[in-house]
C-alpha cells in the first residue's frame, strides 16, 4: 500500500528502510523520499515509523489534523519540519 502518493513510497518500503539501518526519521526520508512532496502523508509516515519503533514528534497539529504542507521541490522534509513549532 502506498503511503505516500508524491513519491510512489510504499510502506514495505518505510519498513525496509528501517530494517536496513535507517534509525531516525531524518534517515528514513532520506533514504526513500518519503513525505518530500506535498505532505499530506506525514502523519501516517509518522505512524509507520512510531510501529518501527523511531521516535517521531507527534503532528504538531494533534491527530486527525489536516497535513502539513510541504514544498513543491521537496526541501521542505518532515524532518526539518520537527522541532519548528509548525
Ligand atoms: S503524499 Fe507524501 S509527500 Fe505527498
Amino acid at each position: 500500500m502506498y503511503i505516500c502518493l508524491c513519491r510512489a513510497v510504499t510502506e514495505s518500503e518505510v519498513r525496509s528502510v528501517v530494517a536496513e539501518g535507517a534509525s531516525d526519521t531524518e534517515q528514513v526520508v532520506a533514504r526513500c523520499g518519503a513525505g518530500t512532496g506535498c505532505g499530506g502523508c506525514r502523519n501516517a509516515l509518522r505512524e509507520v515509523l512510531a510501529s518501527c519503533g523511531i521516535a517521531v514528534e507527534p503532528c504538531p497539529l494533534g491527530p486527525g489534523a489536516a497535513p502539513c504542507g510541504g514544498s513543491a521541490d521537496g526541501s521542505d522534509t518532515m524532518a526539518s519540519m520537527e522541532g519548528t513549532g509548525r
